[in-house]
């Protein structure tokens, strides 16, 4: 057993516990592994009773307990509190420690949770899991049965257990986006090769079905104008031909037709900002706000905002029943953001996002496109709150707006 200065004064059993803390730091565990580890390490070896470890789920502006002192650890990611809720979130939210060393119930910051039992413990000290950079991703706490007093040496103990950690958590949460992206490439590649052969019998029934059958057509009335050429019956001749004109017509507005769905004709003609407007223009609802600037991207990414756009915006036809709409894309330090905001009847995209689809369907459809972008796309809405989709596309400073 060391004996921390969390419970006894003696700077030699710090650097034992920071010692140990470093083993399981370079023991090669996952991540919850390590927060486990750390979280019984520092129970044991200190004179605390409970040690909670909260991860920071940035996206989504929550805290999620990780790693916990049994009986609790059972409760590990199935305990969540916002930033800025709880202690644990108030401590988050300005990144400086907390201590509480009676009456947590009268502290304001402080949120009952029932299942972490707060009751059985007096005090607390909470302090920020912040990586050298400054980032913030947890928060550590500590609690004891009986009254204490956390001193400035022991939160700064604790903070540097927690310093130790942040690398250690920084790395492992950037592993797990790693894989996450190398799993959308390859859902995507597969993807790609279904999307290809709907694209292709898409195209071949077209053909199939509209171009040529009215070239076939076409060729029976130029067929029956020369035999009426020959025949010396010039009506009947200019009325074949007239036919024939027809269906030359729209054979070519079919074909036109079948190569839109493949880029958006609209995107090389007027360009992404020009396109998104007549798009939103072109959606059957009264009162369509958009506001946009100029960008200079890749085609692949115009292609893929402008499909994002699509189809967000028939989402919103389709089932916002909204009063007003608003279409942004605008410009951020190193990204391009397009908006796109209904007051309608929202939904809750938690129970809604998983389902999975093919490329260019639906929200997973736009979610894998803004991926493949190395871009992010959030929707955020609620039932009876309307919907914001917002999608980000970093972009090179080369492909900055031009003014
Ligand atoms: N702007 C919105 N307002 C209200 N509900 C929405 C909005 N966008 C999406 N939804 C809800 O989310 C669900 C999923 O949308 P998604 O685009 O994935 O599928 P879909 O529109 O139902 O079908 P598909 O796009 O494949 O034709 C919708 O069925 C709808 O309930
Ligand atoms: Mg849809």
């Amino acid at each position: 057993m060391i004996h921390s200065r969390l419970g006894l004064a003696d700077a030699d059993s710090d650097a034992e516990l920071l010692h140990r803390v470093i083993e399981i730091l370079s023991a090669g565990l996952d991540l919850d592994g390590v927060v486990q580890r750390v979280a019984d390490l520092i129970t044991e070896t200190t004179s605390t009773d409970v040690c909670f470890v909260h991860l920071l789920d940035e996206p989504r502006g929550r805290l999620q307990l990780r790693g916990a002192t049994p009986p609790f650890d059972q409760f590990a990611r199935r305990i969540e509190v916002p930033v800025g809720d709880g202690v644990s979130g108030w401590v988050a939210a300005h990144c400086e420690p907390a201590v509480i060393t009676d009456n947590k119930r009268a502290d304001p910051r402080y949120l009952y949770i029932p299942e972490l039992r707060g009751e059985d413990f007096t005090s607390m000290a909470s302090v920020p899991i912040i990586t050298r950079p400054g980032d913030l991703v947890g928060v550590l706490n500590v609690h004891t049965r009986d009254r204490r007093e956390f001193t400035k040496a022991d939160v700064e103990l604790l903070s540097m257990v927690a310093g130790l950690m942040a690398g250690a958590i920084e790395n492992a949460s950037l592993q797990s986006k790693l894989a996450e992206r190398e799993e959308a490439m390859e859902r995507f590649a597969e993807q790609i090769v279904l999307l290809g052969e709907t694209e292709r019998r898409r195209l071949a029934g077209e053909i199939h079905d509209g171009i040529s059958q009215r070239i076939v057509s076409l060729s029976f009335h130029l067929s029956a104008a020369a035999d009426a050429v020959a025949a010396c019956d010039p009506p009947s001749a200019a009325e074949q031909i007239a036919r024939a004109q027809e269906l030359a017509a729209g054979a070519l507005d079919e074909t036109r037709h079948a190569i839109a769905g493949l880029r958006p004709p609209v995107l090389d003609d007027l360009g992404l900002a020009a396109s998104l407007e007549s798009l939103a223009r072109s959606i059957p609802l009264p009162n369509v706000a958009v506001d946009t600037v100029m960008t200079d991207l890749p085609e692949h990414a115009e292609t893929a905002i402008y499909r994002i756009a699509q189809e967000a915006l028939q989402n919103v036809t389709k089932h916002a029943r909204a009063a007003h709409v608003q279409l942004r894309l605008s410009v951020a330090p190193g990204a391009v953001v397009l908006e796109i905001s209904d007051d309608g009847v929202g939904f809750d995209p938690a129970t809604t996002t998983k389902r999975a689809g093919p490329v260019g369907y639906g929200l997973p459809g736009m979610q894998q496109r803004a991926e493949l972008l190395g871009g992010q796309l959030t929707a955020d809405s609620a039932p009876g709150r309307g919907t914001v989709l917002r999608l980000r596309v970093p972009v090179a400073p080369e492909n900055y707006p031009k003014h």
